[in-house]
Order: C-alpha cells, then structure tokens, then sequence
C-alpha cells in the first residue's frame, strides 16, 4: 500500500497545458467532457505511442503500457479535481498532500478533509474498479486498444461509453430521479407508497428506473450492499439515505412484476449518490468523474494483460441487412463463412 502510494505520487505530475486545455473548454462543459478532453490532452505523455513510433518488439508493448497505465492512474485524481474545482468552487484550486494515499489525496484535493469522507473514497475507488470485461467502459477500452491505440486513447474511448446513461451516468440519474421526486411531493423522505406511485409514474412515461437493473447481475450488487454497509455505519438517519433504501424495498416487487426485467435488483449506481450528498457534495454531474477516476485501475489492468498475452485485434463479423433477414426467417446461417 505505501509503495504503491508513494510510486503513484512519484508519477503524479499533470503538465500545465493540460490544465491550460481544461481551461479553454466553457464551464458549462460536461465534467465528463472536460475529464476525456483532459485525458486526451494527457496522450502526449504516452510511453507506448512514443515507443511504438521509434519500432518496438511486440514482446515489449506491455512495458510501456504498463507505464502509461500508472501515470495515468497516477494523474487523474489531479485532472479530476481540477474540473470540479474549476467548475464548482470558483477555480480555487487545492496542491496535493503528499502524506496522503491515492483516494485520500483525491478526496483532499477536491475540498473534503472529513475523514469519513476519505472512507467513503477509498471505498468508492474500490467498487467501482472493476466489474466483468463486457461492461461498457471496459470493453470500449479493450476494444480500441486492441488497435495497438495506447492507453490514453484507449481509456479516453471507454470514459465516452461510461459517460452514457445506462451505464456510468446511471449514477448522476439516480440522484436527480430522487431530487424530483422529493421535490414534486414536496418532502425530505418520502414513504413506501409515495415512492411506488412515483416508480410507476416513471414507468409509465416509458423511462427506466435508474440504478436497477443489470446486463448479467440477477442480485443485488455487491457494491450496493457494501455502500449500504457505509451508510449504516456513518449515516443511518440521514433523509436522503434512507429514502434510497425505501426505494430498495419498493422497485425490486414492481419491476419483477413487468415480467421483462432480468434482473429487478439494485446496482451500483442506486446507492453511490445519496452517500455523496450526504458529506455536501451536491454537485451530480460529477459523479461519473468519481467513477472514471475508480474504472482507470480495472480497465487499465485489463489493457496490461491485453498486451502480455498478445491479444489481437477486435474485428467483429459485420453482415448485409438481407442476411439477417434471411436469418430471421431461418433461411441462413449467420455464422458461418
Ligand atoms: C442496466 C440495463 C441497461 C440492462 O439492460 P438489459 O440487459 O437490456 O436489461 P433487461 O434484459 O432486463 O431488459 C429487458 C426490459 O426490461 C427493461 N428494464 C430493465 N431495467 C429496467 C429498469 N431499471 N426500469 C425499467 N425498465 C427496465 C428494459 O428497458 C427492457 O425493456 P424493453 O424490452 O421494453 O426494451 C437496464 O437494466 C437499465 O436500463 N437500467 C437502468 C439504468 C441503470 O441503472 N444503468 C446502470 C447499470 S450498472
């Protein structure tokens, strides 16, 4: 842990042009739009694009990846914070604290000295590293890097897809679903029956119920158990918390009841927001930041081992639009050659 930490502070340093870049982007930009326009902006930097560039044996490519993969992790708690700095408090920024670790730092840098709060960030950083590889943010990362793309273009690609409302931006939606419930009925916590008039109103505006649902879960998610956990330990009267554990009760009977929905159970992103309110942080536009921040350590492993194991291009089979039709009628075989 502490050498870890201490390697990461080693490669922290962000370049001023990127923070100039930043800069140069309006303020009303999406946080998300100014972290991947950042990361970008950060490629200059890359070992791998350098290196290939010079000709490199492809027995090498994981040394440089795995270089640019720790700069990278090393570097986005600072480009991170700088956005919501710039965006949220007035551009008054926070330097590093060197005796901190990597989430600690992170949460310092951003104007949160609680210590329950730095909890809540390493806890955050955690969960959020890491699910399957088919996950949006992880396979549009492996995807592109799978074109020899180095890391920072690769991870810049999987950011866009995290920064989509049904996957990383879930968690922006969560917490304004519940601002406008709490707001139309005019109350802090609502009851059971409020929220499942509420539920089936979103429904029956053909919206989903953000942070329920996953692509392979059919449980509960770990993840939201464990913020859960958090919540029971550091905050267990807080309104807004237990509001998102009324919900808990509510939409899992409802959702199974439509008879289409796989999985009727909370994710992630149904608990992470109300835990952010909590210590102030308002500011929800910004929590796929925080997630992005987290994805960097489990997509950017991923990438190492892509290039350890030689992987190779990504090219799926694309077909005519008369060949799936014949597929449908059960006339052709998709698959074959
Ligand atoms: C995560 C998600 C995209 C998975 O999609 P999926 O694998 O296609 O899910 P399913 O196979 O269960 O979907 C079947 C149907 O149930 C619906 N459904 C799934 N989750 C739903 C939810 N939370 N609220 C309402 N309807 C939902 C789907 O929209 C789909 O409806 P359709 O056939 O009319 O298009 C989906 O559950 C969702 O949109 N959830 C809300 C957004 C969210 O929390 N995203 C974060 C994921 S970590």
């Amino acid at each position: 842990m502490n050498r870890i930490t201490s390697i990461w502070q080693r490669r922290s340093h962000v370049p001023n042009y990127v923070f100039d870049t930043i800069e140069s982007l309006p303020i009303s930009a999406h946080p998300m739009t100014q972290f991947v326009i950042a990361i970008m902006a950060l490629q200059t930097e890359s070992h791998f694009a350098k290196r290939y560039a010079a000709g490199m044996n492809k027995k090498d490519y994981w040394d440089s990846t795995f270089d640019d993969a720790m700069d990278l992790i090393a570097r986005l708690p600072r480009v991170a914070s700088y956005i919501y700095r710039r965006k949220y408090k007035e551009g008054e920024h926070i330097q590093p604290n060197g005796l901190l670790d990597w989430a600690g730092n992170f949460a310092h840098m951003m104007g949160y000295e609680d210590e329950s709060f730095k909890e809540l960030m390493r806890l955050y950083m955690n969960i959020n590293a890491d699910q399957e590889g088919g996950n949006i943010s992880a396979h549009a990362t492996h995807l592109v890097g799978s074109a020899l793309a180095d890391p920072f273009l690769s991870f810049a690609a999987g950011m866009n897809g995290l920064a989509g409302p049904l996957h990383g931006l879930a968690n922006q939606e969560v917490i304004k679903w519940i601002f406008e419930m709490r707001e139309q009925l005019g109350i802090d916590l609502p009851s059971n029956e409020q929220i499942e008039a509420y539920v089936r109103k979103t429904l029956s505006e053909g919206k989903v119920v953000p942070g329920y649902g996953h692509a392979v879960l059919r449980k509960t998610d770990p993840r939201f158990s464990a913020q859960m956990e958090f919540g029971k330990k550091h905050m267990p009267d807080d309104p807004l918390v237990n509001t998102v554990w009324r919900v808990y009760e509510v939409v899992p009977p409802i959702l199974q009841s439509l008879g289409k929905v796989k999985n009727p159970w909370p994710n992630v992103d149904a608990h992470s927001g109300a835990l952010l309110v909590h210590y102030g942080m308002m500011e929800y536009e910004f929590y796929t930041v925080l997630f992005g921040v987290s994805r960097a350590l489990g997509v950017l492993a991923s990438l190492c081992w892509d290039r350890i194991l030689g992987l190779p291009i990504e090219r799926p089979k694309s077909v005519t639009t008369d060949l799936i039709k014949s597929w449908l009628k059960g006339k052709e075989e998709i698959w074959g050659e």
